[in-house]
């Protein structure tokens, strides 16, 4: 084995200590606190490797190795370290500690390789603060505008702006994250697989085939504030009711929808928001994945269709903002060979498989050959505070990597 157990169990046992939590499980929202700590950790950890070591523009932390030829395409290994609220531990960290782990052998067993090797930690993969997901990934394919960060608020009204400048990064630089296709060889990725096939089958890890489409938009719904004992039913403009209309029928557009698609309110914000009052306005996001596109729009219409009916009968209006529309996308042919070549080579049993959960793999795929591989998630769970993969089992996973990496980087 080229890993090492004890510094795979402590990378991610530091990286679970900076947390903002306010309850259970682990809340790094990006440019908080919490960030801030995981950052400086990471920093430190690459810079004793005398590692080239900055942020990107996009906040995203980047640890260089050069190769014996500099100018070789780069090959960048890595996830993402921002969380969801109260989530796990792993989802995130194991690939940015597959990555931290990697450079380690690369350095201190001297493995040369002709292609530079880049250390990546993203920024707000989830979205969790300020709701527009993939981030890091979708600046460095060039995909985000300064716009986009003066429009992206989080819950205080804080844009992401403003915490960029908190943070001591220029928003307005957000651009020069963006990479040019020739300079990038491959981006590989490892992710626990928040679902329960590889545990239930015993088998080692997952080469990921492809990731579903994913579509998540907020949908402001507007009412009219009434008082709740004088305001007769029939006069009312209950936005909460209308709402609850949409909410309710969503799981059957799925199911018709088919092919594993699925449909999901995962926020709802009523307003004022008082026993006594009735709700002059909702606010809930939506989100959409299939294995085709087509099966998204399909859903999305019905939606739309249901909110024009509200419209009409109940005297609702309506607002739709889009936060994220990616399609569904393969992942490199010949990565997936190479996983595969390295798995026999090495005795991993593996399973090929499609992704339900988005990834900065997803993203990257549209600037160079993309990979992402899978460790297993205790009892299938993710995004809660049981989220667990064991030591082991994740070194499996970084090993595959080392190896791969190694094949390619010569
Ligand atoms: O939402 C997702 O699939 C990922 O966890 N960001
Ligand atoms: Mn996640
Ligand atoms: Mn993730």
């Amino acid at each position: 084995m080229y890993t090492n157990l004890d510094r795979i169990r402590q990378g991610i046992e530091m990286l679970s200590k900076f947390n903002d939590s306010d309850g259970e499980g682990l809340t790094r929202f990006s440019l908080t606190d919490a960030d801030r700590g995981a950052r400086l950790y990471l920093k430190t950890e690459l810079e004793k490797l005398d590692l080239e070591v900055y942020e990107d523009a996009a906040g995203s932390i980047i640890g260089r190795l050069e190769g014996t030829d500099s100018s070789a395409p780069t090959i960048l290994i890595g996830s993402h370290f921002d969380s969801v609220r109260n989530g796990g531990n792993f989802d995130g960290p194991a690939g940015v500690i597959m990555a931290l782990e990697i450079m380690r052998v690369l350095k201190t067993k001297s493995i040369e390789l002709k292609h530079p090797i880049e250390f990546v930690a993203m920024i707000e993969e989830e979205g969790g603060r300020f709701g527009a997901g993939v981030f890091g990934s979708r600046a460095m394919t060039g995909q985000v505008s300064y716009e986009d960060l003066v429009r992206n608020k989080d819950e205080a009204g804080i844009s992401m702006a403003e915490a960029f400048e908190a943070f001591g990064f220029d928003p307005k630089q957000i651009g020069k994250a963006a990479r040019k296709s020739e300079d990038v060889k491959a981006f590989i990725e490892l992710h626990i697989e928040q679902g329960p096939v590889l545990e239930n089958e015993k088998i080692d890890v997952g080469i990921v085939e492809s990731v579903v489409g994913i579509r998540e938009f907020k949908v402001a719904i507007k009412g009219r504030p009434d008082h709740a004992g004088t305001t007769p039913m029939k006069m009312r403009i209950d936005a909460l009711c209308a709402a609850a209309e949409l909410i309710t029928e969503l799981p059957e557009y799925a199911q018709q929808a088919g092919e594993g698609t699925v449909a999901t309110v995962g926020v709802l914000n009523i307003k004022p928001g008082a026993a006594n009052i009735v709700p002059g306005e909702v606010n809930l996001t939506v989100d959409i994945r299939s294995g085709q596109t087509i099966h998204i729009q399909d859903v999305y219409d019905k939606i739309e269709k249901k909110l024009n009916a509200l419209a009409k009968l109940k005297g609702i209006q309506f607002e739709i903002e889009m936060l994220l529309s990616v399609e569904p996308v393969a992942m490199s042919n010949e990565l997936v060979e190479i996983f595969k070549k390295q798995a026999n080579q090495n005795q991993f049993s593996y399973k090929m498989m499609t992704s339900g959960a988005g990834h900065d793999a997803m993203i990257m795929a549209s600037l160079t050959h993309s990979g992402l591989i899978f460790v297993p998630s205790r009892d299938g769970r993710s995004h809660c505070k049981e989220e667990w993969t064991d030591y082991d089992a994740l070194q499996k996973g970084i090993e595959l990597i080392c190896h791969s990496i190694i094949e390619l980087g010569r």
